[in-house]
């Protein structure tokens, strides 16, 4: 029996979120509902909110989340009612030609639940990034399911489900960064920050945060920065360079994703040295660059999408050294809220108040 719970949509371009009920189907072959415990407010879901990524409104927003598998349809192997699960937007199919050459987290065609979950008019929705779990449950692919240690609590766990494990792989898997290697991170939002616990996690010797906000600076000198750079009046390249013996870092991580902080990321780091992009830019962004400096200061230039994780591999893995206090996962959850809070919640992003609101459903 299709089910009617409580969700959060974004009805339309720049209109304010709220909250309707909406109908979630039974779990159909390769499908699972998951009773929502907890969904953090990403970035993303703003841009959801407005008409950033698309048109198809309505949206079902939320898509950082833990929770609780309630059923399973047909076929479904990999989950079973009552696991405790974080969320992941990339179920990989292990047949494109990324999963069949070993590379999964790279796969080309990763799935969603084929049903739809509706208004109660019947307005189909457009779950965010495939989940939709500002709702007290939603419809997935069961591949979307990964199951972690109970023992987490699911505000934290669901944090791995989007932007902590964006930011944490783009250290460890995009960055292979490296027991004694110099890392600078700009911007250290919730994503940025995870950079720098991945940072260190990895065992960087030297890791140089670089904001424009003190606060942002302060918390990510919590979670093991070593150096720090407002980056506001001043020169991030010479700043990154001086704090290295003159070379630059061995990794920079741009969290930010404008032109200008990659070209900071592009010269800050050291000759041969290694560039991510994790921050999203939006389609009009353009950069321009000296082919002569690409091809003389070598190395790689690479982009992170969500971590490169592999869910089944790195949830379980980063949820393990949470449990045994080596990963300071808590320190992102700056407030926990109710459904209704997130327009709020929205507001505290933009002016940089939290790394992280989270609805507890
Ligand atoms: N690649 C992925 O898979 C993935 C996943 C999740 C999020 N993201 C993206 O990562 C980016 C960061 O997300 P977030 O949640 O951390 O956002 P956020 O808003 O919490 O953080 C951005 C930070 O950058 C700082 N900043 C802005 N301009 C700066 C500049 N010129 N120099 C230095 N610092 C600057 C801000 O002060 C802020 O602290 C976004 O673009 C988001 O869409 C990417
Ligand atoms: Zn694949
Ligand atoms: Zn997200």
């Amino acid at each position: 029996m299709a089910q009617q719970v409580r969700g959060v949509i974004a009805p339309g371009r720049g209109e304010p979120v709220r909250i309707e009920t909406i109908i979630v189907p039974d779990p159909g072959p390769g499908e699972a509902v998951v009773k929502v415990q907890a969904c953090g407010v990403c970035h993303t879901d703003l841009h959801y909110k407005q008409g950033g990524i698309n048109d198809d409104f309505p949206f079902l927003l939320g898509h950082e989340a833990a929770g609780i598998v309630e059923s399973v349809g047909a076929g479904v192997t990999e989950v079973a009612p009552g696991d405790f699960v974080v969320l992941n937007w990339r179920a990989v199919c292990g047949q494109c030609r990324a999963c069949t050459r070993g590379r999964p987290w790279y796969c080309f065609n990763t799935h969603n639940a084929k049903q739809k979950m509706t208004l109660e008019d019947g307005t189909e929705l457009s779950p965010a990034l495939g989940i939709g779990a500002f709702a007290d449950k939603t419809l997935v692919a069961a591949g979307q399911c990964t199951k972690v240690d109970p023992a987490a609590k699911p505000e934290v766990a669901g944090l791995l489900g989007c932007g902590v494990m964006a930011g944490l792989g783009a250290a460890i898997n995009t960055g292979n960064a490296q027991r004694g290697d110099s890392v600078a991170v700009i911007g250290c939002g919730g994503v940025g920050a995870a950079a720098v616990l991945g940072a260190r996690l990895a065992g960087a010797a030297k890791i140089i945060a670089i904001d424009l906000d003190e606060r942002k600076l302060a918390t990510a000198q919590n979670l093991g920065a070593t150096h720090t750079v407002h980056a506001k009046d001043t020169d991030v390249v010479k700043a990154v360079q001086e704090l290295t013996g003159g070379f630059g870092a061995d990794l920079v991580i741009d969290a930010v994703g404008l032109p200008a902080t990659y070209e900071q990321a592009f010269y800050a780091r050291d000759l041969a040295g290694t560039v991510v992009l994790v921050g999203v830019p939006t389609p009009e962004m353009k950069i321009e660059l000296p082919l002569i400096d690409v091809f003389g200061r070598g190395g790689s230039l690479k982009s992170s999408w969500y971590g490169d994780c592999l869910p089944s591999r790195d949830f379980p893995m980063l949820i393990d050294l949470y449990l045994q206090g080596r990963l300071d996962l808590d320190a992102f959850v700056t407030e926990t809220i109710d459904l209704d809070g997130i327009e709020a919640a929205f507001d505290k992003m933009h002016h940089g108040d939290v790394l992280r609101s989270v609805v507890i459903l």
